[in-house]
């Protein structure tokens, strides 16, 4: 019995040790990582991003598709939708214009009051000095406000460790169909 106790106080020892370690240097201060933030210069200014986004969900090939409705179809704020969208991103605002990459994720209707959306992607770069890299989206996105910001979460290859802001505004909106283009610009420090 005795012994069974001192073995739990070894491994209450070890466990507090281990948690002390990482609240004062943190698990992001390991040599991979300090080696990346001394590469980054401290004083760079974020990386600017700069598209459009377009989220067609009308006609025979919709690039976003609602898997689920709303509570209450009647409401407005579309509380309980859940729509699925790889949606292209172009350098213009024309459908045509070069495409730089994909928004791949969901938008769900969260808000019971108005119309507000939580919002979670992937942006699939596919062009540029980062064609290859994703930046990891999630955030609030009211659609009728006039601008939307998002936090970046993450990222991938050139955005490991990103943090930043992505804002979103409606450049072109049907409201009988509800397909959109959206400008964004996105803020990086990576
Ligand atoms: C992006 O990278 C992929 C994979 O390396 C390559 O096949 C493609 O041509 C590149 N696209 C552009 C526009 O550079």
């Amino acid at each position: 019995m005795a012994k069974g106790a001192m073995m739990l106080l070894v491994l209450f020892t070890v466990l507090s040790a281990v948690t002390e370690a990482q609240l004062q240097h943190g698990p992001g201060h390991s040599t991979l990582a300090r080696r990346h933030r001394q590469s980054a210069d401290p004083e760079a200014p974020p990386t600017h991003l700069h598209f459009y986004f377009h989220d067609t969900v009308s006609g025979a090939s919709p690039s976003a598709v609602r898997v689920a409705g709303p509570a209450d179809p009647s409401s407005g704020t579309f509380f309980g939708m859940v729509t699925v969208m790889d949606d292209p991103l172009t350098e213009g605002p024309e459908p045509g214009s070069a495409a730089v990459g994909r928004a791949q994720g969901l938008y769900m209707g969260a808000d019971q009051a108005e119309l507000g959306f939580l919002q979670t992607m992937n942006l699939v770069l596919t062009s540029g000095p980062y064609n290859g890299s994703t930046l990891a989206v999630l955030g609030r996105n009211c659609p009728l406000t006039d601008v939307r910001e998002m936090p970046v979460v993450g990222g991938t290859g050139a955005f490991r460790f990103a943090r930043g802001y992505a804002q979103a505004r409606t450049h072109w909106l049907d409201f009988m169909t509800g397909d959109a283009t959206v400008e964004y610009d996105v803020y990086v420090m990576h």
